[in-house]
């Protein structure tokens, strides 16, 4: 059995002040044994959650990393560099870095490499856009952007992934994928992992992830093959983010 896994990822938001609130109600929460949670914050913030969740059972990660292990690249942040701050996540391939950043899907398979090749675990984001589901291609895309990340890993590379399905046209609208469509998209995204390496399949978590929040999360979290949510808005308020794991 997998233990649901849900991840508050807070984007570009968050202060020094806002975030101990945000951070001192999750760690109050009584989580249930079979849960796991933790926040992926902006990279400055790394410091502070490393000292106010070390010793608690909420892990931290970051939100992007660097294809490249150190030199001349202004602005990147290194796999080390976030190791050093005790991440256990990496957000990888988000579809807000691959539309407004360029990331492609070689740039994702990279990434998610050195990730790999240094302990800490990728949260690999897939999805369509809405125009790509309308046309009839949403197994197609997150096919495509899958087969771009195991074609550069070794199979058991697999057992240190998490996948998340995040339709893009389902990020911050209110627009919720339904249960069905998401599962249909989660089992087909565990086949492909099966192609590669049938153990591990069965392991992987998948998370969903778009406007999930405490209304929602029950049915979705039901599905079998949803493993947890990585949760963007409702992961800004405790008492939203713990009623979703709650739901779990
Ligand atoms: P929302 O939960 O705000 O829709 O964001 C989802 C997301 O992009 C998580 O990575």
């Amino acid at each position: 059995m997998r233990h649901k896994l849900l991840v508050g990822n807070w984007k570009m938001n968050g202060s020094l002040a806002a975030n101990v609130i945000l951070l001192n109600g999750l760690k109050a929460a009584a989580l249930k044994p079979e849960r796991d949670i933790a926040v992926c914050v902006p990279a400055p913030y790394l410091a502070q959650c490393q000292s106010e969740l070390s010793g608690s059972r909420i892990g931290w990660g970051a939100q992007d990393v660097s294809a490249h292990d150190a030199g001349a690249y202004t602005g990147e942040i290194s796999v080390s560099m976030l190791r050093d701050f005790g991440c256990r996540f990496v957000i990888v391939g988000h579809s807000e870095r691959r539309i407004y950043h360029g990331e492609n899907d070689a740039m994702v398979a990279e990434k998610v490499q050195r990730a790999l090749a240094n302990g800490v675990t990728p949260i690999v984001c897939l999805g369509e856009t809405l125009a790509e589901r309308e046309a009839g291609k949403t197994a197609m895309v997150v096919c495509r952007q899958l087969d771009a990340v195991l074609a550069a890993s070794g199979a058991d590379d697999i057992l240190g992934m998490v996948l998340a399905y995040e339709p893009v046209w389902a990020i911050g609208t209110g627009r919720t994928a339904t249960p069905q469509m998401a599962q249909e998209v989660h089992a087909l995204l565990r086949a492909q992992l099966a192609e590669k390496n049938p153990h591990a399949a069965g392991r992987v978590h998948i998370l969903y992830g778009g406007s999930m929040r405490p209304d929602n999360a029950r049915e979705l979290l039901q599905m079998p093959d949803i493993d947890g949510g990585l949760i963007g808005g409702a992961s800004l308020n405790a008492a939203d983010f713990l009623a979703i794991a709650d739901a779990a």
